[in-house]
């Protein structure tokens, strides 16, 4: 089982993003799977042109010289792929976008319909890696997700693959630097995302269980709004 992990946030291993998938990363290499973990910010990965030149002049290849090609064999050698942002405007991270649109060489331009008689394109590789997403954000719930759990869905139907595990944090902005009085909340946190990493290894999937727990809060929603108020006063009051 090899899962690759694409982290989108700019902080790379400074992030709460990072955080996630260390723990999610341990868990995983106990049950046995080779992870590998990939920075997208130390990457040289620019926009796409839109030239379709990967489906029409060089099918499979990036006109672009850039990092993207290294990481599209790594996309082909996988078995999971995880998607580990930050939430940016209700979103994933411009480096995680322009990082997924450059994975359009793997695809083939031919248009068929699907079992819903929506269009698609053809599979032209059979087996996709299946897909993880991890992500983190300022606000203290869970809805501010619902955004990336429509998208990765789309993403999934496009990849013809499917999504087999979503681990969402709100409030997640506390998880790097949890004060000493939340470290034992954070601990019991790293726990559940390791073992998601070990089913995920084991059995290519989260479960249910394991995902509800994962939802719930870290500390209830009005203590973070009025520590976080309290944080960002104290900031703007210094000299
Ligand atoms: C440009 C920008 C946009 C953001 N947009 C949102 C948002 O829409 N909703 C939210 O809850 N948090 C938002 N945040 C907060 C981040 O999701 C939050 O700080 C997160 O913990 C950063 O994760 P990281 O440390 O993994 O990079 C935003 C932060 C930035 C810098």
């Amino acid at each position: 089982m090899k899962i690759t992990i694409f982290n989108g946030s700019p902080k790379a291993e400074n992030s709460n993003t990072h955080f996630m998938v260390e723990q999610f990363t341990k868990g995983a290499q106990q049950a046995g799977a080779e992870v590998e973990n990939v920075f997208l910010a130390k990457k040289d990965i620019k926009p796409c042109k839109g030239c379709f030149s990967c489906w029409l002049k060089t099918p499979g290849n990036c006109v672009i010289k850039d990092d993207m090609a290294e990481l599209l064999e790594k996309i082909k050698g996988s078995d999971i792929l995880v998607f580990a942002t930050p939430l940016y405007v209700d979103n994933v991270t411009g480096i995680m976008k322009i990082f997924m649109d450059r994975i359009i060489p793997v695809g083939d331009p031919h248009i068929e319909k699907d079992e819903n008689g929506e269009s698609v394109h053809v599979n032209k590789h059979g087996k996709a890696p299946k897909l993880v997403v991890i992500s983190n954000c300022g606000f203290p719930e869970q809805s501010h997700f619902q955004v990336l759990e429509l998208l990765f869905k789309r993403i999934a139907r496009n990849l013809r693959t499917e999504v087999v595990g979503e681990i969402y944090r709100g409030g997640g902005a506390i998880l790097k630097e949890a004060p000493l009085i939340l470290k034992p909340l954070t601990m019991k946190y790293s726990k559940l995302l390791q073992k998601a990493g070990r089913e995920i290894a084991e059995n290519s999937r989260l479960s249910k269980e394991t995902r509800a727990e994962l939802e719930k809060p870290l500390i209830p929603v009005d203590t973070y709004i009025a520590a976080a108020n309290k944080y960002f006063d104290q900031l703007l009051s210094k000299d």
